[in-house]
Parts: C-alpha cells; structure tokens; sequence
C-alpha cells in the first residue's frame, strides 16, 4: 500500500491516506472551515455533531456550522479545554449528547480542535453503536501534521497517558491553513517539532528546506506552512499505510516521545506541551545515538539548533533525576516484555527501533544532558 502523490486543485492540496475500504482524503488550504459543502460531502447520513472546546468554539465553530447545507441535523458540544480534561469522562459526555439527541449508526461526528479533541471525538466514534464516521478538523498545527492522520485515538488514565483508545481511521481530515492565524506561538513552536521529527526520521532533504525557511513558517507565511503540513502528512500517511497497528515501521513516529512522555508525566501534563517535551526527547535521542556510534557530534548539533530555531526547549527539566526519567520511560507502550524500546537516529533522515542500548549509557546520557 501507499500514498497517491499529491494533487492540487485551485489553493488545496490533497493527499490520500491508502488503506483499502478504509482509505481517505487529507486536503489541506485556507478557508476549508467554512466549506461546509465540502465537509458534508464526507457524511455518510444527514445527523452530524460538531465537538469541540471552548478556546476554538470562539473562533471557528459558528463558521463551521453556519457553512453546512440546511439539509443537515446538526449538533454541536462545547468541551472545556485541556489535556486535563482528556478523561473518558469527556467521552462519556459525546456519547451522552448522541444518545440524547436519538443519533444512529450512520450519524457522524466531527472534530474542530487539536489533538485532544482529536483524540477523544475519533474514541468516541469508534465505540458509539460499535462505530461511527468520524471528520478530523485540526486546528493546531501538532494536530494537522501528525494527531489527526492515522487513526490512534484514545483518552488518557490517571496512571498513564493515551492508555485507553483504538485504532479508528476518520473519513476525512480538512486541515485550514487559516486556523493557525489564531495559535498561540508556542502552540506553533511544539506542532514545529512533529514536523522537525519527519526531516529527522524519514526525509534529509525535507529538514535541510526546514533548516533555510523556519524563521518564515514561524512568521506564518501560509505558502511555506502548506507545504510543511503537506510533506509531514505526506510521510505520515505512508508509514501508517505500511503498518497501521504499529506492529514495525510505525514506531519510527515515536522519536523523542519514549524520553519526551517520562517529561511530560513527571511535569504534569500541560506545563510542557507534548512538542516541547517530544523536542527535548529528540536531542536527547540523538545524543544517545551519538553515544552508540551511529551518528557525529555535528548531527546532534545539527538536531539541537533546528529544534532551537523552531523555538523549542533543548534542555530537560531540571527537577528531574535518572531515576525519574527511567521509571516512567519503562511505562511506554512500546516496550515489550522488559527491555526499554527506543526510537534513536541511524543517521539524520532515517531512525531505528532499538532496545540494546547498555543502560549504564542510557544513564549516562540522562544524566549528562543539559539541564534548565
Ligand atoms: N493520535 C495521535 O496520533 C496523536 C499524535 C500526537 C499527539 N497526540 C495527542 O494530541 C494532544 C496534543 O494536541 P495539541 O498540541 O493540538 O493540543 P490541544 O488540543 O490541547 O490544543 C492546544 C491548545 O490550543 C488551542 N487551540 C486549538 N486550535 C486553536 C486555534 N486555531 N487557535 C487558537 N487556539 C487553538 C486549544 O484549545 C488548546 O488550548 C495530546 O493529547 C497528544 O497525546 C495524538
């Protein structure tokens, strides 16, 4: 299986996640939140429910909404937003507006927002009367280039995050260019790095382009965004094509994320954001993959000094010991039986799984990072 090439019709790019019966469009340009007809094209009956949270409902929802033909039941559910409320009780409360408003098997559900509501409208569908359609809408750019192409969804457990979900594919995703007028800059800066790890793991080429344009994505020039969105989707779609369930190439996604989620966890989810722990997790990788011999000293400064231009942390979390790091890295999904799996840098444009790393290195490495 794989990826068509892309195709552009008047500003819209749009790219095909290839995965037989359950296979979908990713288009990506402004103006697609107001392009109601396009989005109802992806229905598969006419009773729809929007869900998202508060911060985005009051920028985007009523464009969503009022775009959508009069021929449409439409619902909407506003959710208070944060990663703390990515609980299954937020997926309950889907559930119960569904039930609530008589909402059957060929009912849809849509998600406007980040990777959270992302994550929790896609769990929601896949277990709603054993499954529903469901219409990724991202408006951050963590969840146009990576949450909201590959169908893992899921809510976090007080003991781990992203603990409890399945793997449900959307019918379509709309990425907006225009959304990302609205982020915040370092909700920029930490999407910036999901599309840096793409360069590391899969495309030299595709991080040297990144190298010479980020201070203009970080000035949101729309072209440069476009076209940044469109190669991470791009690389995202052929992997998840390859191994949808995360049984072998899937993992590469994972750079960064094994180190990057033991900061996450220990800080309390919120006071780093996914990107910015995933970035420090992604030198912390290379300098790993240094210590094994894969790759020069220059590659890891050539690591550090993207993820520094996208605005990004390169340091870890002072407050926190090897200790603190390893317990909770042994909690990753990834790891099977007892043996730590980490994602690490073959050379820069292409990564490997790999759990013989010795763990006096591993320490070694923690210990000797750079703290802040
Ligand atoms: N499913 C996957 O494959 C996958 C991959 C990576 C991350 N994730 C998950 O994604 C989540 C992080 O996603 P995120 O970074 O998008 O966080 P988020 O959904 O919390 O959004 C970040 C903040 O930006 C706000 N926001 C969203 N769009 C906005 C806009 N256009 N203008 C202004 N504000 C806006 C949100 O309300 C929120 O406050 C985590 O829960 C992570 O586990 C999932």
């Amino acid at each position: 299986m794989s990826t068509d090439t892309s195709t552009a019709s008047s500003n819209l790019l749009t790219l095909n996640v290839a995965l037989g019966e359950r296979s979908y469009p990713i288009v990506i340009g402004p103006g697609l939140i107001g392009d109601g007809e396009r989005l109802a094209a992806s229905l598969a009956g006419r009773q729809v429910m929007v869900v998202t949270n508060d911060s985005v409902a009051e920028h985007y929802l009523e464009r969503l909404t009022s775009s959508l033909p009069d021929s449409l039941e439409v619902r909407t559910l506003i959710l208070p937003d944060g990663e703390v409320h990515k609980t299954f009780a937020s997926v309950e409360r889907i559930w119960d507006a569904l039930l609530e408003a008589g909402f059957n098997r060929r009912s849809s559900l849509v998600a406007l927002g980040g990777g959270v509501i992302g994550d929790m409208v896609g769990f929601a569908a896949a277990c709603y009367q054993r499954g529903i359609d469901f219409i990724q809408v991202p408006t951050t750019l963590l969840s146009q280039v990576d949450s909201s192409v590959g169908g893992k969804t899921g809510v976090n457990h007080p003991l781990g995050k992203n603990m409890i979900g399945a793997f449900w594919q959307p019918r379509a995703v709309l990425i907006d260019t225009d959304a990302l007028t609205t982020l915040p800059s370092r909700e920029l800066s930490s999407g910036l790095a999901e599309v840096i790890k793409y360069g590391l793991i899969h495309d030299q080429c595709f991080l040297e382009w990144l190298e010479r344009e980020m201070s203009g994505l970080r000035e949101l020039n729309t072209e440069l965004l476009a076209r940044a969105i469109e190669r991470s989707c791009a690389i995202k779609a052929e992997i998840v094509a390859a191994d949808e369930t995360e049984q072998g190439v899937r993992a590469l996604l994972n750079l960064g994320h094994t180190f990057g989620h033991a900061i996450e966890a220990y800080m309390g989810y919120g006071r780093w954001l996914h990107g910015e722990a995933v970035a420090v997790g992604m030198v912390m990788a290379a300098d790993l993959s240094q210590r094994l011999g894969w790759i020069d000293a220059a590659a890891v400064e050539r690591t550090r000094r993207i993820i520094a231009a996208a605005g990004l942390p390169v340091e870890a979390p002072a407050e926190m010991s090897v200790d603190d790091f390893l317990a909770r890295m042994k909690l990753d999904k990834k790891n099977l039986d007892s043996r730590l799996r980490l994602v690490l840098i073959r050379s820069i444009g292409a990564a490997c799984v790999h759990d013989e790393a010795p763990l006096e290195m591993l320490k070694s490495c923690i210990a000797e990072f750079p703290r802040r």
